[in-house]
């Protein structure tokens, strides 16, 4: 077969020279130099720079990765929202830990997150729910998400069956809520001239205080 008009992959290369990352420069909490690269996110205009990879993996750890939107974060951890009957749901609810990746290429960096995952409270999922547009909550009533659907025209029913049923005052469903990755972990990659990359590891210490450690590229 003819690869006249294809890219060939293997000559995609790119080196990498934005910017660096170091001991001295890095905070000394990972949740500030998450904050200080997720406003260097946002301030470069990335597309949906809350955009994240969550891989989960199911009770005999065969993994699964999917896209999902980060909603809020804090010391207490990076928060979520899903359908918990959803395969990531339910491979949470069986084997609760997870991996958050945010891969921010066009700034040459990647964050990755690791850690035990908890619900958050039905308080804070009713609050994110009752903020969401009116389409999105009804959406969340429609979707059986993970499960096979005949066809869009079945979903589309279920939509209308939602509209119907609740009008405007539309509750949270019991089966959608928040889930919230505690890190244990959290390392960002700064791509570096020659492959030589930064890479900042946090790991929580014994007490309250985190320890930065320098990972081979
Ligand atoms: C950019 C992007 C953002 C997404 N955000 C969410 C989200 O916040 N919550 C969610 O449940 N699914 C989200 N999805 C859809 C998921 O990637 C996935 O298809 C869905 O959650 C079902 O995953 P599962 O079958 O592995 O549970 C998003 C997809 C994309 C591409």
């Amino acid at each position: 077969m003819s690869l006249r008009f294809a890219v060939n992959i293997a000559d995609l290369r790119h080196e990498y020279m934005q910017s660096g990352l170091d001991e001295k420069n890095a905070a000394a909490d990972p949740f500030k130099q998450f904050e200080r690269w997720f406003d260097a996110a946002t301030a470069a205009r990335l597309h949906l720079p809350n955009a994240v990879i969550l891989a989960t993996a199911d009770a005999q750890g065969a993994p699964s990765a999917r896209a999902v939107l980060l909603k809020n974060y804090d010391p207490g951890g990076f928060v979520f929202y899903t359908n918990y009957a959803s395969r990531k749901g339910r491979e949470l609810a069986a084997n609760p830990h997870a991996c958050l990746l945010f891969s921010w290429v066009e700034l040459e960096r990647q964050v990755c997150i690791e850690g035990p995952v908890l619900k958050v409270s039905a308080a804070e999922s009713d609050a994110y729910f009752a903020s969401r547009p009116l389409g999105s909550r009804l959406g969340a009533w429609a979707s059986p998400q993970s499960e096979t659907v005949p066809d869009r025209a079945a979903l589309e029913a279920r939509f209308a069956d939602a509209r119907r049923r609740y009008g405007d005052a539309v509750p949270r469903p019991p089966h959608w809520g928040g889930f919230r990755v505690i890190p244990h972990a959290i390392e960002f990659w700064q791509g570096r001239e020659n492959r030589l990359h930064d890479r900042l590891r946090y790991r929580r210490g014994d007490k309250s205080g985190w320890t930065i450690e320098r990972l081979a590229p």
